[in-house]
């Protein structure tokens, strides 16, 4: 019979241990809402729909949204769980190109760091996007390149993530795509990194 501290030992095994909540509701809304209106804005774009315009600001308030849940949310939603200080995000990328990654319960530090520039450039999108509508910036060419750069940079971004969360659910042997609908993970073992950075623990 397997003990709890054997499976402790063997924490990447596809073992069932029981699961636990992971990703709270916000945090799960705030992403399948992203990825409908990023999919359907990159469709819906020709000048002055708006559609387009409405889809784009959903998306700013989800980001406004999940910024401030980044602070007051359940734990693996704040940003002081997963924000990577730089030597924590150099050890784990050396980790990664020796394949020996430890698993993450929250966002690992090179998601995390993938995450903030996804964030990031969708608040360039949906700014710019806002920009084009005023007198002082209709017509500017710049701002509409700014724009379109950002969009298709988050497209090129987004295939990364998803060949990442892909490539970490074969590593772990977990279905993090799941996760993300769930909310649910399956519960740490021995090596798996459970605690905020910032607790000082793993
Ligand atoms: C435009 C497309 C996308 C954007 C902008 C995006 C953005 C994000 C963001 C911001 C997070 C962090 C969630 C949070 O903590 O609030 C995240 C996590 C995640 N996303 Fe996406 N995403 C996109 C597409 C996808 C797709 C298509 C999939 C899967 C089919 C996916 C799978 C995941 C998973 C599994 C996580 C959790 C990663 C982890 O375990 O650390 N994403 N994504
Ligand atoms: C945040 C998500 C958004 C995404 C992913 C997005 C994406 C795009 C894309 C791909 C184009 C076509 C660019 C081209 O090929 O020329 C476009 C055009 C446009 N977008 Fe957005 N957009 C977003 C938000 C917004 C918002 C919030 C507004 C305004 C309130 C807006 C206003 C416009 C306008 C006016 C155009 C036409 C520009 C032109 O044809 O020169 N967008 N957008």
């Amino acid at each position: 019979m397997s003990s709890p501290s054997h499976l402790a030992a063997a924490p990447s095994a596809a073992r069932r241990v029981g699961s636990i909540a992971v990703w709270d509701p916000v945090v799960r809304v705030f992403h399948w809402l992203v990825v409908a209106g990023f999919i359907a804005n990159m469709f819906l774009n020709e000048e002055g729909k708006l559609v387009h315009r409405w889809v784009g600001y959903t998306i700013l308030a989800a980001v406004l949204v999940r910024l401030i849940w980044g602070f007051v949310g359940s734990t693996h939603a704040r940003f002081a769980d997963f924000i990577p200080k730089p030597a924590r995000l150099w050890s784990y990328v050396r980790s990664l190109l020796h394949r020996r990654e430890p698993r993450y319960i929250g966002h690992n530090p090179a998601a995390a760091i993938m995450m903030m520039t996804l964030i990031l450039l969708l608040v360039v999108c949906g700014v710019t996007g806002w920009m084009q509508g005023l007198d002082a910036f209709w017509g500017v060419l710049w701002v509409q390149t700014v724009h379109k750069v950002a969009a298709y940079t988050i497209l090129a971004l987004a295939a990364v993530h998803v060949l990442a969360a892909v490539r970490e659910s074969v590593r772990h042997r977990e279905n993090l795509i799941w996760s993300m609908i769930t909310g649910r993970k399956r519960a740490p073992g021995g090596n798996d990194i459970a605690h905020a950075p910032a607790s000082g623990r793993g």
